[in-house]
């Protein structure tokens, strides 16, 4: 039987063909390559690292590909400049953490997430990237009301709790404290600060829907360091 590797975030899916998405980060399934046999030994590949977490603990970029007649300015036949392609560049795009949130009617759902980010101020807009798989797809899909709970670097527990497994495999706020915002939605406690939105448009992006909300309610809680993407994935 075939192995394949997230190189997002390191996980492994044994089968003759890679998962449609990585039920650990979120990844479609062109994020995943084949594990071959040997080629691992000693490498960091062994110790159920990602490429992306590879490639940017050591601060380096590791050359896995060259562009074809790409050359150092001012150079006949020098090295490339050059290294990787699209998929090593989109790794060293660097994101926070979040926990979004939605309800559907009483029910409430939420999921860990990075592709959360700010487009405009006045008036505040965010976009977020969610996977259509997702149960908290269905909720935003049914409500329209999104809660965007900052994590700070303390967060690991709730980045677990609510990253890697489904709601619709059972309640994940059991036993989490949260309080229920003004549209509604679910906001754990022990974060730093949160946002609260409506959709105002959203884009079929494939696996993933890019909602974009208005921005009507959010604050801070505490002044704690916030947490990254990456500052998780080295200290999960
Ligand atoms: C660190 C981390 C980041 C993630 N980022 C995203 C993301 O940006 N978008 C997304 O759709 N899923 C993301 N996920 C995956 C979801 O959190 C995960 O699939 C979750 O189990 C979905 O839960 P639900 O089915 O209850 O909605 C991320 C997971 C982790 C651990």
């Amino acid at each position: 039987m075939k192995q394949w590797r997230c190189t997002i975030c390191g996980y492994i899916h044994t089968g003759e063909t890679p998962p449609d998405v990585c039920p650990v980060c979120g990844a479609d399934s062109s994020f995943f390559e084949e594990v071959t046999a040997g080629a691992e030994e000693g490498s960091a590949s062994a110790a159920g690292l990602g490429k992306a977490e590879r490639n940017s603990e050591a601060g380096t970029m590791r050359a896995e590909g060259v562009t074809p007649g790409v050359r150092p300015a001012g150079s006949g036949a020098g090295e490339s400049l050059v290294k990787g392609g699209p998929k090593q560049a989109l790794h060293k795009i660097t994101y926070g953490l979040f926990i979004v949130s939605s309800r559907r009617g009483e029910e409430i759902n939420a999921q860990c997430a990075n592709t959360v980010f700010q487009i405009t101020s006045e008036p505040a807009t965010v976009a977020i990237g969610i996977n259509k798989s997702n149960y908290t797809h269905d909720f935003i899909e049914a409500s329209g009301v999104v809660g965007i709970s900052i994590l700070d670097r303390q967060g690991h527990n709730l980045a677990r709790r609510f990253g890697y497994r489904s709601g619709r495999d059972g309640d994940k706020f059991a036993g989490i404290p949260y309080r229920t915002g003004m549209t509604g939605v679910p906001l754990p406690e022990g974060c730093l600060g949160f946002l609260e939105g409506k959709v105002r448009d959203k884009l079929d992006c494939g696996t993933h829907t890019l909602y974009l909300l208005d921005v009507v309610n959010g604050g801070l809680y505490s002044d704690e360091e916030p947490m990254t993407y990456g500052y998780f994935r080295a200290s999960k």
